[in-house]
Formats: C-alpha cells, structure tokens, sequence
C-alpha cells in the first residue's frame, strides 16, 4: 500500500471543510482592503529562488525541490511566494499602473525540512504583497492585515515581533560590525563559515552555548541610518494608531535574504518549537536582484496548516461542514428515477441535498439519512408513488407527513425557509 509522502499529509472531510474556511479568513482583510488574486506557477526556474531568496540560506541551499524537465530546465517547486509573485509583476509590468500593486495568493509550497509537529515538506501559505512604494504607512497596513486574518481565523493567543533590517546604507556596515564581534567568539567551524557567509543568521542560533555568548552583540536596530530610523519611526506610530500591538525583536533573523527595513513575526504560543505563524517585511532590493527596476516591497506569507494547529491549541470549535437539508431515500427503480430529479430540482434551488445510492433498504438508507445531519428525509416506496405522495420524515422530531409528489420541490423550499 502507497501511503503519502514523507512530510506531507491528506486533508479530509471533515477537517478539509476548516481549512478551507480559515484559508478565506486569513486573507479576508487583505481582500477588503484593495488585493487582488493572483496565481503563478507552482514551479519556477530555479535561478529566480536562488537569486530572489539567496544561495546562502538553508532554503536555498538544502530545502529546494530542483529537478530537470525534459527540455533540460532546471525548474524547482516553490518554497514560497513572493520571487514567484515578484517575477510576474515585472513580467506582466504591472508596476506601470497605479502603485502600490497590492495582490494575494494561496496555494501550496515545499521546503525539503526535517519534518515535525508544525512543519511539513508541503505546506499551505496564503500571501499578500504590495508593491511599488516605501511608505511606511503601507508597511504599518500590511502588518495590520495580518492581525486582522488571524484574528478572522479564530486565533487570539499569538503575539507580533517587529523590528528593522535596515537597508543598503546600514545594513553593510552593521555585517562588518557584526562579523567582527562573532569573529571573537568561540564557535564550531560551520558557525564560523555562517559568521562569513552570512553572520545575522548567527544570532538566531538556537544552542545555549552559542547564544551565551551574543548577549553583547551588536544589533541592527542601534544601528540604522537616518531614513531607516525614521521609516521605522513611523511604520510604529502607524501601528498604534491601527490598535495592533507588538513586541520590539532586534534579533529577529528571517529564514529569507531579501528583508530589508520593517520585519516581523507572529508567533503563536500552544505551538511549540514551530510557533511561527506568520511573517513577512520589506524587500526594497528584490526587483532589482531580479533584473527589474527599483520597486520597492512589502507583503507576508501565514501558514495555514499552523492556523488550524493553533486553532486546536486554543480549542477554537471545528468549523461545521455545510448541513444537508434534504436526504431522499428511494424504494425501487421507479422511485429512484423520481428521487434523483427532485434532488436535482433542490440543488439547483440552493438547498444541501443528498440521497442513497445503491439501491440500499429502508433501515439502511434511513440510517445515512441521520448521518448526513439533514433535517427531512424524504422515502418514496412503491405505495406512494401508486398514491402519487412522499413521506417527509422530520428527523429532528420524527413527525411524518405525506406530500404531494408533483409539488415536492416546492413544499420542501417553503418547508425548510
Ligand atoms: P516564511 O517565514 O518563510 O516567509 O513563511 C511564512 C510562514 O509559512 C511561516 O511563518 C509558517 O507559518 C509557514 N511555514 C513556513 N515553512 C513551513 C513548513 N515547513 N511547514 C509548515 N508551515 C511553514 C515566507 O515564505 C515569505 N515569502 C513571506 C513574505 C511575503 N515576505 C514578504 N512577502
């Protein structure tokens, strides 16, 4: 027997109904707020992740999914959304109507990651970004839509983490800085080639050992440039202003290269060591990395699969899956034929119908009838089409009427108003 792969898993009734819901929550904010759809292929060329997301980061690196196509392509199943979404925008130059260009997405992505509670090789994000502008009230919007989604989707208990990544202007000179302090620090041979290659990833380290010894590290939020103190600034006083509260996180490292400027987090706390829910910021240098011209960004990507984690962490009720009103339970060919129409007929009216299949008994059929939750069940034996009626069975009662089959349709819609 095959079973799913390794990281992945199935969603089923009646949870798949939840995901669903929570997936439209999340993003319901974002869609009053002027985003539109947009979809883009679940693979890429592989060079648009390395280039956008960075060869240095454990994404790159270890987690893709690369394969050759038959053309010989290097293509690679997304690990996320924004270089995907980022590449369209230049492609189709939707930069050249009026900006921000503010879209949303939702759909699958792959991380080659060990897998465990909370983290998956396949996993569901749902994304919005705008793009075209640095105004910090655009960013101070973005972060406010994320609370917003959570919030829509059940969850209370997380907490956002904020801080700033700086730009071109600080952000090297701070590296310098940086790689200079954790030059001194007593660390293993693979740390000191990240403290080159890529020091701000040090001070996520998780080892106690490790984080010992960055307690008087530099950080970047002592050492923004004039612009990014002052975008920050105001990214802030925005943020009171919108009610969303946060927490200021100067060693907030994302798993991305591309941030620069605002960066955040939200972190949710029945989750364990997969608490991350959600998390975005600025990439001011993306477009350009990609060949485009300098458009500014900002947007983030929530992990549904850790929303409905999160949701059971806080005993948030399971979502119920739409009720049938109506389950039609036929006698015999004849009534089955009859049956089948008027099930139709109710659908097509906007009712939640259903019937058995089969050509299953009374007893049997009666019992599906009860587990579809609906609230009439309409049996057709062979007397009652002799006599031209249907019983309806109340099956919250067990009150029982016969109605008259040529009007069926009707006196169930007016029934069930
Ligand atoms: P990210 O932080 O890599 O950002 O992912 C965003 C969210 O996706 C995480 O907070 C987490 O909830 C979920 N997630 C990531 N990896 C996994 C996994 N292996 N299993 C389950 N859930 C996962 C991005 O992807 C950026 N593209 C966000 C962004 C958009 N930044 C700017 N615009």
């Amino acid at each position: 027997m095959f079973t799913a792969p390794k990281g992945t898993y199935d969603l089923l009734p009646p949870a798949s109904e939840e995901f669903l819901a929570v997936r439209a929550a999340l993003v319901a904010p974002a869609r009053l707020a002027g985003y539109g759809y947009i979809e883009t292929p679940i693979f890429e060329d592989t060079a648009l992740f390395a280039r956008g997301v960075g060869e240095s980061t454990d994404v790159v690196s270890k987690e893709m999914y690369t394969f050759d196509d038959k053309g010989g392509r290097s293509l690679t199943l997304r690990p996320e959304g924004t270089a995907g979404v980022m590449r369209a925008v230049l492609e189709h130059h939707l930069y050249a109507g009026p900006l921000p260009v503010k879209l949303w997405a939702a759909g699958p992505n792959f991380r080659y990651e060990r897998p465990q509670a909370g983290r998956f090789r396949h996993f569901t994000q749902v994304d919005i970004e705008a793009i075209g502008l640095d105004d910090p009230t655009l960013d101070a919007e973005v972060v406010a839509l994320a609370d917003g989604g959570f919030r829509a989707a059940g969850l209370s208990g997380f907490r956002l983490l904020l801080t700033s990544l700086g730009d071109a202007t600080c952000r090297p000179a701070y590296r310098k800085l940086l790689q200079e302090y954790l030059r001194d620090v007593d660390l293993d041979e693979d740390t000191r080639r990240r403290v080159e290659l890529n020091p701000l990833r040090v001070l996520d380290d998780k080892r106690p050992q490790v984080q010992a010894q960055l307690t008087e590290a530099p950080l970047m939020a002592e050492h923004l440039c004039a612009d990014c103190a002052a975008h920050y600034d105001v990214v802030r006083e925005r943020l009171a202003g919108l009610g969303v509260r946060w927490a200021e996180a100067p060693r907030l490292v994302r798993g991305l290269d591309y941030y620069t400027r605002t960066t955040f987090e939200f972190v949710h706390d029945g989750l364990g060591a997969q608490s991350a829910i959600g998390g975005g910021g600025r990439y001011d240098g993306l477009s350009t990395l990609l060949g485009g011209p300098d458009l500014p960004g900002v947007g983030w990507a929530l992990g549904v699969d850790r929303v409905l984690l999160a949701r059971r962490a806080e005993g948030v009720p399971a979502v119920e899956s739409t009720r049938c009103a109506v389950f039609a339970v036929p006698l015999g060919e004849v009534a089955t034929a009859r049956l089948s129409a008027v099930v139709g007929a109710l659908r097509r009216a906007g009712l939640a119908a259903d019937m058995a299949y089969g050509g299953r008994g009374l007893k049997g059929a009666m019992k599906s009838a009860d587990r579809s939750g609906a609230t009439y069940a309409v049996v057709l034996g062979e007397r009652d089409l002799a006599a031209g009626v249907a019983q309806v069975k109340d099956l919250r009662t067990g009150e029982q009427q016969a109605v008259d089959l040529d009007s069926l349709v009707t006196t169930l819609q007016e029934m069930l108003q």
